[in-house]
């Protein structure tokens, strides 16, 4: 078996091959200037390769992975699993008028028909209630953070008091409120447009205890911002936040900053500053357990 890593999840595939004892090889790509992506591999590849890459910023990702499963198909390998600890297209999940591509469903089989298994974490699944349904594969597994979340915030804080800024974060903010005893509560948001959402806080008293926001993701941040800034005016004197997957677009960590977000904290799903939370272990496990059916 060999790890294959992309530049940008190197440290974080690293970490994940010394917990497997497996040897890795960093895939080469150069990117034309015309945008077009040029892929090597190394030429003489195992029968089983794990490929890793987090899917932000997706679309030059996905035809490299493409390039890259076909490449190594013709070079023999039988067995191609693919880590991708964010997951993407998995929010157009139906046509809200004809014509609309369900993206989920077409990337997910996009991935079934190049991968025999993917691994992922956290993926946002709002109207299905399995990966399966989008990735036709038997392996296609859903990780949770929820427990090195938990146990992340269990050193941070005796108490704090987690929000979830909309009725899809429930989910997350529920478990990790279950393993930490800490309270919970959830906001209702109502999304206008990619930089602009309007929420309302449930009653609460904000004022006497840290307040952890807790979304599995930060994309353009303006979730977090508005919630920091309506905990602030209830009067909340200690806001921070921690997601599973920090896409940070543009300005999105200014934004959360300024909006009064003390402390950020994320996954190593994708690598930034605030990455402080490894899921090498949570990764590890699954590709034991998945090898271990076989
Ligand atoms: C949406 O339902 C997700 O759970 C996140 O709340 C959302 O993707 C965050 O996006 P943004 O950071 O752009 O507000």
């Amino acid at each position: 078996m060999l790890i294959l890593a992309f530049s940008d999840y190197l440290s974080q595939a690293q970490r994940l091959a010394t917990r497997l004892e497996l040897p890795l090889a960093e895939v080469e790509v150069h990117h034309f200037p015309d945008g077009e992506s040029f892929t090597a591999l190394p030429p003489d590849l195992p029968k089983h390769v794990l490929f890793c890459r987090s899917l932000n910023q997706p679309n030059s990702k996905l035809i490299e992975l493409l390039l890259c499963a076909k490449t190594a198909r013709e070079l023999g390998t039988k067995r191609l699993t693919l880590i991708a600890p964010y997951l993407c297209y998995m929010r157009q999940d139906f046509a809200n008028r004809p014509g609309v591509a369900v993206s989920q469903r077409h990337i997910g089989r996009l991935l079934a028909e190049l991968f025999d298994d993917v691994i992922t974490v956290d993926p946002h699944l709002h109207r299905i209630g399995r990966l399966q349904q989008a990735i036709p594969l038997d392996h296609a597994i859903s990780l949770n953070a929820t427990a090195v979340i938990a146990e992340f915030l269990e050193q941070k804080f005796d108490h704090a008091l987690l929000l979830g800024p909309d009725s899809e974060s429930r989910q997350w903010v529920a478990t990790l409120a279950e393993m930490t005893g800490f309270t919970f509560q959830v906001a209702e948001k109502v999304r206008l447009g990619d930089t602009e959402v309007t929420l309302t806080l449930p009653e609460a008293d904000y004022r006497k205890q840290p307040v952890v926001i807790v979304d599995d993701m930060a994309s353009t941040g303006r979730t977090l911002a508005k919630a920091a800034e309506l905990l602030h005016a209830k009067g909340a004197e200690e806001v921070h936040a921690v997601v599973t997957h920090a896409l940070f677009c543009g300005d999105a960590e200014r934004v959360i900053r300024e909006a009064g977000v003390q402390t950020l904290w994320s996954t190593d799903s994708i690598d930034h500053s605030a990455s402080c939370i490894k899921l090498d272990g949570v990764l590890a496990d699954a590709v034991k357990a998945m090898l271990n059916e076989h």
